[in-house]
């Protein structure tokens, strides 16, 4: 078969962009990660991840910018030390931070009646960490 370059070209374009595409998979994890920041960190790190929540005012430490996290890391979303860090299983300087540890405290905006834990509490940081990802610049 004769294919013309031009052509080829165009197809691989489209291609490589459904490949970038999230799937309806990562869509739904997205959003329900957004659905877990916005009860769990919102208050602190912002509605849109960036600082300055309403209850970062009286912490002494400003909660940091999460859509950064990349840029502080070459580039790369370093899930691996988000996720230890968000559940507390990071060595802190300071013993009275005041960002839970929310592998003792749980999501319990999320579960105000607790009972999420184990197997759903993975799934859930599993998917908030697909939203924090997605938030980076
Ligand atoms: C009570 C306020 C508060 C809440 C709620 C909170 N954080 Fe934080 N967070 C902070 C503060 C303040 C820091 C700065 C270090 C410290 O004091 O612990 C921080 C640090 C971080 C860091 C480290 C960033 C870096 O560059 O080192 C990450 C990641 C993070 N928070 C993610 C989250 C996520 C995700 C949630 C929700 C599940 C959340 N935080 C909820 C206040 C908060």
């Amino acid at each position: 078969m004769n294919i013309h370059p031009i052509l080829l070209t165009s197809l691989c374009a489209v291609f490589l962009g459904a490949c970038s595409l999230p799937t309806a998979e990562q869509r739904q994890a997205i959003k329900h990660g957004q659905v877990i920041y916005a009860k769990e960190c919102a208050q602190c790190h912002g509605p849109t991840g960036q600082g300055a929540g309403e209850a970062s005012l009286g912490l002494g430490v400003a909660p940091p910018d999460l859509t950064l996290l990349s840029a502080g890391n070459d580039g790369e979303f370093p899930r691996e030390f988000v996720r230890r860090y968000v559940l507390g299983l990071v060595e802190k300087d300071d013993p009275e931070a005041a960002m839970p540890e929310f592998k003792t405290v749980g999501l319990r905006h999320v579960y105000p009646k607790g009972g999420a834990d184990g197997e759903v509490l993975e799934a859930d940081f599993s998917d908030l960490l697909e939203y924090l990802e997605k938030i980076q610049k």
